[in-house]
Parts: structure tokens; sequence; C-alpha cells
């Protein structure tokens, strides 16, 4: 059967822009590490809510390659908020059975945040309900750039014939090579952009900008958008039959 041909009534892989949690703290008053805090208990929920929507894959970006840019305050906090979120979660995601995973380049993360990524992989290897991957440090053009260092020193080894090298190839030296490409990347707060997530892997994905901030991104209003995926006609390059 042909991707054309397949009739899907969900995403299986559903990628998420995680964007608004600073707006959505100064409408409060409150300083922006107050919105990520609230946005860390959206994942909790949206992560929960994959099993009954038949999402198999969710990857969710939590810190980009640019991120490193914002104040140091700011920076910091977030890196303490992913430390005491692995902490936090990991129960909950033997519990749920969640396969936890991690892209981006950790090279500049602190060691211990670093440890901590290692074991809850280490630990979560197993559980096959929902695949969670966690982009920190993560950048599209970052990643590709790797990939090709990657597989350009199988070239100068001999491991890797440049003839060999096609559309198959070059995704297995992604951050990605486990995972299928996203169906569905989702990016709240109403920015229309893909900010360098997932370059290669979405390029036949389905994208829906909605307005909700990601702290206030409800179970609801994720099967609200997961139902008009469904209604969508993908066609992969193919045309209309
Ligand atoms: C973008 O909103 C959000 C981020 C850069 C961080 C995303 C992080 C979380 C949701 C925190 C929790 C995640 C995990 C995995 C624990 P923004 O700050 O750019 O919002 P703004 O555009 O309104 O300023």
């Amino acid at each position: 059967m042909s991707k054309l041909d397949k009739k899907q009534d969900g995403p299986r892989h559903v990628a998420i822009i995680m964007d608004g949690n600073g707006r959505w703290a100064t409408q409060k008053g409150r300083p922006r590490i107050f919105g990520h805090q609230a946005g860390a208990k959206r994942v909790r929920e949206i992560v929960e809510a994959c099993p009954d929507n038949n999402v198999k894959y969710l990857t969710i970006f939590a810190f980009s390659t640019e991120n490193w840019k914002r104040t140091q305050t700011e920076v910091a906090g977030l890196m303490s908020l992913f430390r005491r979120y692995i902490i936090k979660e990991a129960e909950n995601f033997m519990k749920e059975g969640v396969c936890v995973r991690f892209i981006g380049d950790r090279i500049k993360l602190d060691k211990k945040l670093r440890k901590l990524m290692d074991d809850i992989e280490e630990m979560t290897a197993n559980n096959t309900r929902t695949n969670l991957t966690i982009a920190l440090n993560y950048g599209g053009r970052d990643e590709v750039a790797r990939a090709t260092k990657r597989l350009a020193e199988d070239v100068a080894e001999g491991r890797l014939n440049p003839k060999d090298v096609d559309e198959e190839t070059l995704p297995r030296y992604l951050d990605t090579y486990v995972l299928p490409d996203p169906d569905l990347v989702i990016r709240t707060s109403g920015e229309a952009r893909i900010s360098n997530f997932l370059l290669w892997q979405s390029a036949y994905a389905e994208y829906e900008f909605i307005e909700t901030l990601w702290p206030d991104f409800t179970p609801d209003v994720f099967e609200k958008v997961l139902k008009g995926y469904g209604t969508r006609d993908r066609r992969f390059g193919g045309a209309l039959v």
C-alpha cells in the first residue's frame, strides 16, 4: 500500500513547538519562569493524553540552540526546571509506560543535567506505550551539520561509499534516527514559523499554528487539533485522485 492510499485517522507522530510561556506569565504580571513552570505542567497532561488519541510519538521543543541568547536568569531557570522535571516525572514515566529520548547537542548542557538525561533514557528504554522526545539545545540546522560531519568521517574512514549517500542514508545520522517523521507539527501562541525545528524530518508534515499560549494548551485543545488533522488529505507530493 502506498502512502497515498493509506487512510490515516490521526497523526501517529505529533511534534510541538511550545510557545507563549513568557507572554502568558507577563499577562499575569509574573516573571517569565512562572510561565515555563506552568508549561511544564501542561507537558505531563499532553503526554498522558497521547495513548487515548493514538499518538504513539510526541516530540516537544523545550530549548533551542538559539535560546542561549535569553537572559542568564531565564536560561538558568529553564535548566533548573529541566533538571527538576526529569527527577519529578521519573516515576510517572514508568507508570505511564513512557520511553523518553532527548535530541539536540548535549555538549553545552551542564554535567548534572546530562547525567539525568542519560539515566532517564536508560531507565525508560523498554517502555512502549508513548515515545516522548524532548528537544534540548536542539536546532535543525545544527543537527544536519552534526550528522554531515559524522557521515563525512565515515566516508573518510572508508566505512561509507559516497555513491551510497542518498535520502535514506543521511537520516540515519540524525538525532531522530529511531523515530518516524512527524505527521503533524503544532505551534502554539499564534506565531507562524518553524524556528529551526525538525527541518529535515518535517518535509511532508502538516502544520497547525494555533493562537492558544502553551500554558493554556489543555488536552481538550490538543484533541480538537488532532480532530482537524483527521480531515486533511495528505498527498506526499502526489496529485489529487
Ligand atoms: C517558548 O515560550 C518556550 C520555551 C523556550 C521553553 C519551553 C519550555 C517549557 C514548556 C518548559 C517545560 C518543558 C519541559 C520539557 C519541562 P517563550 O518563552 O518564547 O514565550 P514568549 O514567546 O511568549 O516569550
